[in-house]
């Protein structure tokens, strides 16, 4: 009996090891280290800022007061008034935003006067943090100072700081005071009142935290702008997609409305307050607060290559289908002319018009500008007779910048295949393609750039996220963003730059997602779309690496998607590993061609994994998905990994 039991045994045993444990298949890549590839662009993964969901004004921008200067055509938008409130266009001091209120007495000693602002939904207050509120105001009809009462008021009316200040002058005058809040409030007030019995003229009222990013006034929301430079993204794209084009040639981007005084840029109607009727905000105007010389400067703090997008003369295609829409041809010299105009405000010397302008804004130094777009997403050959002009004229005058045309809305059909041979005859640098497309588009994707013409243009992935209109940033979007950008990263030779799409959103006034950055009043979220373009930028190696399967390139089967590169200033390789299937996967990479001596170790590992694709960052949780620590064996020259069922692993072999 006991013999029968041993041998019972020994066949299962040998049935495990068969059909158990050998059963789990290993896939063998192989990462060929003789020749190192194409080089990788410094700017290969940046970041694409646009004024869409609120992104700027009552987003990155840290001003607090919605329609500071009265200038919005429905002039007191954002203000509740009581009392005797007028309101005046005749400024001269800031000539472009000429309108103002004057509070006067009420008449009545048991009346009030004042005007107070909602913010945008509401303002965000921190607890025993300084706010400055600033106006420019003067006495009227009178000789005798005037007082006015500053409140930060919270969402159950209660005060929360006060303030007296006294108006002296019967000139426009700068005033300021610092309130510190004492409690922490989201949807916060800033109410004013006229406490004396004469009459004040109030222009520009502003309130900006002093804690801004990098302490500047004028300045960026800390959490925002600190989320941005984390990424250490190496290109800037801004003001960003159909805003440069605005709803009608009025509305488009105007650069020059954008800088010198803050107090004297226009306000704009911002083109997604009417963009979608299902999501209508009619209170989005830019305020311009945050212009080309603050996106100049943010790039240069970042360390980010600046890349500005300007109009070519088309309004938005899309809402727009008649030619007397656009800039005629031999009308375009304008536009050409801001084009150049912008090239001198961001390099030239401070003697030159336009550097004049930005030196006497704080900044002598140039801003090295390199890379200018023109048109957004513009197709047909009425965006080609109108890209050609201009590509002559910065030709002429600054040969070495480099110009980047469009592709068109989308990433392929008839306006993408009229669109790329029309760039590569203009001689463009780079093309911008954009592409909104579903999980399985991504997925299919990761070949997209490996025929691609080399001898034409560079690629410039301009917008690009794993779309389903309007769902949330799940995790689902970014493994396969991940799984795409395997093939961005092994064309690095043809493909420059790319920046995911849109990049802020607030939780209360968006009208596009998915979107990179969430957040309210107070604070954000990262989410894991956030977390994956980071990884990709702070590894993308200075060079491209062959790994292959079965002697081609990792792009989707058995759900498995790869990429390697060099990085010669940490001396490493860093191998890119999505697993999009819902079990692990066992792969063992051989390093060949390693030089005699090569003493390889397994240095930082990390992943992006969810059994969840469904999951989410929020602002309530905002950790779900964060980049994890995970593991990696060598064994010689051969990487050994198990690649967790459904993540993004990350994996460096230091040499
Ligand atoms: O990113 C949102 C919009 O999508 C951009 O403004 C536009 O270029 C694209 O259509």
């Amino acid at each position: 009996m006991k013999s029968v039991y041993k041998i019972l045994s020994i066949v299962v045993l040998l049935s495990f090891s068969q059909f158990g444990y050998s059963q789990k298949q290993i896939y063998e890549f192989s990462l060929d280290t003789k020749k190192i590839g194409a080089p990788i662009q410094p700017t290969m993964y940046g970041l694409f800022f646009e004024d869409i969901n609120f992104a700027a004004d009552g987003g990155l921008y840290a001003e607090l007061v919605k329609n500071r200067s009265f200038d919005f055509p429905q002039n007191l938008m954002g203000w509740n008034t009581f009392g005797k409130v007028e309101v005046r266009k005749d400024n001269l001091l800031f000539d472009q935003n000429p309108t103002y209120v004057v509070l006067s007495d009420a008449g009545h000693p048991h009346k009030r006067t004042g005007i107070e602002n909602e913010g945008f939904r509401g303002m965000g207050f921190k607890q025993n943090e300084e706010y400055r509120f600033s106006v420019w105001a003067k006495t009227i009809n009178t000789n005798e100072p005037q007082k006015i009462r500053i409140d930060l008021i919270d969402s159950k009316n209660d005060i929360l700081i006060t303030q007296q200040l006294t108006i002296n002058s019967a000139e426009w005058k700068k005033y300021e005071v610092i309130l510190t809040p004492k409690s922490t409030e989201s949807k916060g007030r800033l109410r004013i009142f006229l406490d004396s019995k004469g009459e004040v003229a109030l222009e520009h009222v502003s309130l900006f935290p002093v804690n801004t990013w990098k302490g500047r006034e004028n300045g960026l929301r800390t959490d925002l702008a600190q989320a941005l430079a984390d990424i250490k993204p190496g290109v800037f794209r801004f003001p960003g997609g159909c805003i440069v084009e605005g709803t009608d040639l009025d509305t488009r981007y105007d650069w020059k409305k954008t800088v010198g005084a803050v107090e004297n840029r226009p306000v704009n109607e911002n083109r997604w307050h009417y963009t979608f009727a299902h999501r209508f905000f009619p209170d989005y105007y830019q305020s311009y607060g945050l212009g080309f010389y603050e996106y100049f400067l943010l790039s240069e703090d970042m360390g980010a290559e600046p890349l500005p997008v300007l109009s070519c003369g088309l309004s938005c295609q899309y809402q727009n289908e008649k030619e007397e829409c656009h800039v005629p041809v031999k009308d375009l010299g304008s536009y050409i002319q801001d084009a150049l105009d912008l090239i001198e405000f961001a390099n030239g010397s401070p003697t030159s018009t336009w550097g004049k302008v930005r030196a006497d804004m704080g900044h002598p130094e140039p801003f090295n500008l390199k890379y200018i777009g023109i048109g957004n997403e513009q197709w047909g050959d009425e965006y080609v007779v109108r890209l050609e002009p201009f590509v002559k004229a910065i030709r002429a005058k600054y040969p070495d910048i480099k110009i980047i045309g469009s592709s068109g809305p989308s990433a392929d059909g008839d306006k993408f295949d009229y669109l790329w041979p029309e760039m590569k005859r203009l001689k463009v640098d780079l093309v911008d393609e954009h592409y909104y497309k579903d999980p399985q588009w991504f997925l299919n994707s990761a070949k997209r750039y490996d025929n691609y013409d080399r001898k034409g243009p560079a690629v410039f992935a301009g917008e690009y996220a794993c779309h389903v209109p309007n769902r949330d940033n799940n995790f689902e979007s970014a493994l396969y963003e991940a799984a795409f950008m395997t093939g961005l990263e092994r064309n690095a030779d043809i493909v420059h730059m790319c920046t995911y799409a849109p990049l802020l959103a607030h939780v209360d006034a968006w009208q596009w997602k998915p979107d990179m950055i969430w957040f309210d009043n107070l604070s954000s979220v990262k989410t894991p779309n956030y977390y994956l373009q980071q990884l990709y930028v702070q590894n993308k190696g200075t060079n491209v690496m062959s790994l292959t399967r079965n002697n081609t390139s990792v792009s989707g089967e058995d759900n498995l998607y790869a990429s390697a590169v060099y990085d010669k200033d940490q001396n490493c390789y860093i191998v890119k590993v999505i697993n999009t299937a819902k079990e692990s996967k066992d792969i063992r990479i051989t390093l060949s061609g390693l030089k005699k001596n090569s003493h390889l170790s397994v240095g930082e590992c990390l992943e992006l994994k969810s059994d969840n694709l469904s999951l989410v960052n929020s602002l309530e949780s905002p950790s779900n998905i964060v980049p994890q620590k995970t593991t990696a064996r060598l064994d010689n020259n051969i990487l050994i990994i198990s690649a967790n069922p459904q993540s993004f692993g990350l994996y460096k072999i230091q040499l």
